[in-house]
């Protein structure tokens, strides 16, 4: 008899996590949760009312102000902030230059963690970021540190903002990305940190149905326990 567990999946920006995730929960029925969205989203909301992103307090008035959605769908997973489908706009290039800045803040991060353990409740989940192990679910079955060459991220992302209509040099994204990852694992509260009994898969020459092959058969491992 296989079981709901529950799966974190971390790593740096642009290493594919979402779009693995996405086809593990698909592939065993479970919920899939985007905590990155979170931040964008907030990040997003921020913009709009001109907030000043730099200050905890005025963000988590905001936060606490805001009702955020995250429902599933076949082509992933929408965005709702405040009863609008933000799904697009929270991937935009002005979003991700200050998603960082947003996700560094104390009390901004304890809500978003208390609101991803609640989401979490469900039986079944996938759920990817950079502190599902750590933090999030330090109890998760399965924890995967996903990585891969800023190189390789650089193009991914480049392919993808393509399809999107965002046309941006794939220099410019790898200094962008490697912005991201400094701020990222230097931020003092939870940083980008692989959990110590994470497994650690190198995405770089793989694909992704080899990575979805290889966390399902990990999964289903621990399932039988
Ligand atoms: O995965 P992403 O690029 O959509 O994440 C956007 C930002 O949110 C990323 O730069 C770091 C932050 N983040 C975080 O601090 N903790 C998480 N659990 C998820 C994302």
């Amino acid at each position: 008899m296989s079981k709901g567990i529950k799966i974190a999946i971390d790593g740096p920006a642009a290493a594919g996590k979402s779009t693995i995730a996405k086809r593990i929960a698909e592939k065993l029925d479970f919920t899939y949760i985007d905590t990155g969205a979170m931040y964008r989203a907030l990040t997003h909301k921020a913009l709009v009312n001109d907030i000043n992103i730099t200050s905890d307090h005025e963000l988590t008035s905001l936060l606490e102000q805001t009702e955020l959605r995250l429902q599933p769908s076949p082509t992933g997973q929408i965005v709702f902030i405040d009863g609008l489908d933000c799904t697009e706009e929270i991937r935009s290039p002005q979003v991700t230059a200050n998603v960082s800045e947003v996700a560094a803040h104390e009390n901004v991060r304890h809500l978003m963690v208390d609101k991803q353990r609640k989401l979490a409740l469900a039986t079944g989940v996938v759920m990817d970021g950079r502190d599902i192990g750590t933090a999030v679910l330090p109890d998760a079955e399965l924890k995967v540190f996903m990585t891969a060459s800023v190189e390789e991220r650089a193009i991914r992302r480049h392919l993808e903002d393509e399809k999107r209509g965002i046309h941006t040099p794939v220099e410019q994204l790898k200094a962008q990305i490697a912005e991201r990852d400094r701020a990222d694992s230097e931020r003092i509260v939870s940083p980008l940190k692989k959990a110590e009994d994470a497994v650690v898969i190198d995405t770089t020459s793989m694909t992704i149905d080899e990575v979805v092959e290889e966390i399902i058969g990990l999964a289903e491992k621990r399932m039988k326990k």
